[in-house]
């Protein structure tokens, strides 16, 4: 792994980046697109192994990200272009600029640390905060609409799916007897709801009893999951032959998507795509032990077969 330091992007430290640049290959003159900027650690080092004719477009929903990616890609800023937006409008986003084909995109999926540890935000349980939990602050609804407006089976059907709690119903009912009484409205008032409303060998587990449930309603608040698949689709239509797309995800809802849509997209005939890792590419224990945030991430290649490869392949057979 590289020097720990030089990628540890205010206060974020990028996962499986040495593994990035070994399935994307970025090429000296090559244009990539990563969907998920974050604060640009892993930017960064597909432009550095471009070199100077490097191009990358970089994608984040999150204004905010973007302002603090510019630091990591100082170096490279004349070889990026900046495009606030949502990668489920991939296409859109590379038709504004006028771009047709590119040479690897890479979806680093979820949150960043960043995002996590800005109480502001409301992403996290461990910092008080305003139930927001939206990566576009501009749009959207809060994570304090959903838990003070949604009915209760539709909440508990949230938590079941989103965050695979099994004691889903529980801390849906107790959410909704809360709020009669007053709205929920930061952080630490819904972790204390649900850590009330749970068995005390549930409080003292492995995972704090509110994990699951913000995991959650972060993913119905940002509408995540369906991002996904029509994003990969639309990568896939864009990749100039030859080309590969990285997904990292961090948990097993996104991981499965992941699966099933590269499965789907090899069976399209037009598309001539091939997945390159049959088990997903996992963290060195070295990453493992020094970010614990690797300990999850788990990532996919697909690649668009280049003719000669095809040639070369029916050779062989
Ligand atoms: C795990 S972080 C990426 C970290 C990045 N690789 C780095 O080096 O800092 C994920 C980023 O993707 C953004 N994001 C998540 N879903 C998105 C979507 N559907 N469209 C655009 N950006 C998204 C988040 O706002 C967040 O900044």
């Amino acid at each position: 792994m590289s020097d720990e330091g030089e990628l540890k992007t205010q206060g974020h430290i990028p996962v499986l980046v040495d593994e990035v640049i070994f399935w994307l290959q970025p090429k000296p003159s090559g244009c990539y697109v990563d969907c998920t900027l974050g604060l640009g650690g892993t930017s960064a080092r597909i432009l550095q192994a471009c070199g100077k004719n490097g191009r990358l477009i970089a994608i984040d929903q999150d204004s905010h990200a973007i302002e603090l990616a510019h630091e990591a890609l100082k170096p490279y800023i004349d070889n990026v272009s900046f495009h606030c937006g949502n990668f489920r409008d991939l296409g859109a986003i590379l038709d504004s600029i006028g771009v047709q084909q590119v040479d690897g995109f890479l979806f680093d999926l979820g949150i960043s640390s960043v995002q996590l540890s800005d109480a502001e935000r409301g992403f996290s349980f461990q910092e008080d905060g305003p139930l927001d939990m939206r990566m576009d602050a501009s749009q959207g609804v809060t994570a304090g609409e959903l838990v003070n407006r949604m009915p209760e089976t539709e909440l508990a059907n949230i938590i079941f799916e989103f965050g695979e709690e099994r004691l889903s119903r529980r801390i849906a009912r107790a959410i909704v007897r809360e709020r009669a009484n007053s709205p929920l409205r930061t952080t630490s008032e819904l972790a204390s709801v649900i850590q009330r409303s749970v068995p005390p060998a549930y409080r003292h587990g492995r995972l704090h009893p509110a994990t699951r449930t913000f995991q959650a309603l972060r993913i119905a608040v940002n509408n995540e999951l369906a991002a996904i698949a029509p994003a990969l689709h639309q990568a896939v239509d864009r990749l100039a032959p030859g080309g590969r797309a990285c997904v990292i995800s961090f948990h097993s809802l996104e991981d499965r998507l992941v699966k099933y849509t590269f499965r789907e997209l090899t069976q399209q005939s037009d598309q001539g795509m091939r997945i390159l890792t049959k088990k997903p590419c996992v963290a060195s224990d070295e990453e493992r032990r020094k970010n614990p945030r690797a300990r999850s991430a788990k990532m996919r290649v697909i690649e668009k077969i280049e003719e000669s490869t095809e040639l070369l392949a029916g050779v062989v057979l």
